[in-house]
């Protein structure tokens, strides 16, 4: 259990690679809004994602601060965050820091008016879109949308080739109408799979099945979605909170293929869309531990080798089954990924209080701790939050989460859709307070 000062710890990191006073206004004032200066020892200066749209172009460890000169538009369905938030730097600065809303009164709002804008979003599911307390909280507080589980192989593709829309469409149609961006989760994974998919064997089956997965969810989708978690968890730990003995998970894809099957998704996807950004997503690589170490290194020579990868997501499911990360932690490990040239996302976030090994004290700091260490980087595209209100959460029923059918009180509204303290940390974190 962390239980050291977080935002002091943040805070520290941040003036060990160079403090500033920030100066770009609207603040509030904390020492976190400084820029963050050069990076030392990072990787500086791989911007060669092969992928060719990042526009991240990462710091190079020689510039110093100047806020982000962003003109992008989180609000626009159309409208991409991703473009415009690179770390433009000044002569002899680092990164830019993001500047907070003047004022918000929504966590999407705040996102919008952020320079450069953040998405917000939120796992949306099927069911919860037939209840309106819930599509009217989602909307109103969500720029951003990613389908709990309607966009997995075993929603999608019951049976080989032959494909399943509706129930995708229907999220992906109601984000759209709400003007909230989608990404497309997720085309390659070891879980949810059909039956006929783990029944799979040998490299040509299991490759024409990739291809054919990807190929017709990306065709189906092309117009509406333009960002994708191409490959999900393909590194396994010991334990599931990313310490011990990290390695390639076995799956129906890695036994077949190899560690190859991640270029190969990756690959098949820039065909089908040379625009998409094309991100790989994980959980428990959100601070600095083995299974993070070991996707570094995994995602580092992707990019070495020009694997078309645009970003990584940290899923950020904190409290069990899962890890702990604290700021300063998810700060330093965020950026190492940003200085490959890739964006950098929160992409699940929750933080279960069952068993009570998060307080509630930790669960607040951790909430504001992590939301601003994403917020202050321009290379972070998007927070998004596993679900709206407590209820919903998919650890209420998980048992390795350890809450035995209690809520886990996990997320930001409760069960009658209202805020939440963490709700209240979260917008702090998001207006620089
Ligand atoms: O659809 C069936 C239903 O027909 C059946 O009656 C019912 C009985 O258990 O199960 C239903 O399926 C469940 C499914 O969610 C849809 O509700 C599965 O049992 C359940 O295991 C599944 O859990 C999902 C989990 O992924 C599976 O791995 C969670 O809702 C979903 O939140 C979770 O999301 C994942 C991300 O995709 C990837 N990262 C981790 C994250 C949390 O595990």
């Amino acid at each position: 259990m962390r239980s050291a000062p977080l935002t002091l710890l943040l805070s520290a990191f941040l003036c060990a690679i160079g403090c500033s006073d920030g100066g770009d206004g609207g603040a509030g004032g904390t020492g976190g809004q400084g820029a963050t200066g050069g990076t030392g020892g990072a990787t500086g200066g791989t911007s060669t994602s092969a992928g060719g749209t990042s526009a991240s172009t990462s710091g190079t460890g020689s510039a110093t601060g100047g806020t982000s000169a962003s003109t992008g538009d989180a609000s626009s369905s159309t409208g991409d965050a991703s473009s415009s938030a690179s770390g433009t730097g000044g002569s002899g600065g680092g990164m830019a820091v993001r500047t907070p809303a003047a004022s918000a009164s929504t966590l999407r709002e705040a996102g919008e008016k952020a320079n450069p804008p953040i998405l917000i979003g939120a796992a949306i599911s099927g069911g919860g879109l037939n209840n309106g307390d819930y599509k009217r909280v989602a909307a109103a507080e969500h720029s951003y949308v990613t389908a709990e589980n309607e966009m997995k192989w075993d929603a999608l593709e019951p049976n080989p080739g032959q494909f399943s829309w509706g129930s995708a469409d229907n999220i992906v149609n109601w984000a759209r109408s709400n003007n909230m961006k989608v990404k497309g989760h997720t085309l390659v994974w070891h879980n949810q799979l059909p039956g006929w998919a783990n029944s799979l064997s040998g490299a040509t089956q299991v490759e024409q099945a990739i291809r054919r997965h990807i190929e017709n969810v990306m065709g189906h989708f092309k117009d509406r979605i333009d960002t994708w978690d191409v490959v999900n968890e393909a590194v396994i730990t010991d334990s599931d909170t990313g310490v011990g003995n990290p390695r390639m998970r076995p799956s129906v894809f890695f036994n077949a293929l190899g560690d190859r099957f991640l270029d190969l998704a990756f690959e098949i996807a820039r065909e089908q869309d040379p625009n998409a950004k094309l991100y790989y997503n994980d959980y428990s690589i959100d601070a600095l531990n083995d299974k993070a170490d070991y996707v570094y290194e995994m995602i580092k020579g992707m990019v070495e080798r020009g694997v078309p990868i645009d970003g990584v997501g940290f899923q950020m499911h904190i409290g069990p089954p899962n890890n702990e990360a604290g700021g300063a932690d998810v700060a330093a490990n965020l950026r190492r990924f940003a200085d490959l040239g890739l964006d950098v996302l929160i992409s699940e976030m929750d933080i279960n209080r069952c068993s009570n090994q998060v307080t509630a004290e930790e669960q607040l700091t951790y909430y504001h701790d992590i939301v601003e260490a994403c917020f202050l980087m321009p290379e972070c595209k998007a927070i998004t939050f596993w679900g709206i209100n407590d209820g919903r959460s998919w650890l209420n029923s998980w048992s390795g989460a350890l809450c035995n059918g209690q809520s886990s009180q996990s997320l930001l509204f409760n069960d009658q859709y209202q805020k939440k303290e963490t709700y209240n940390r979260v917008m702090d974190a998001l207006m620089g307070r």
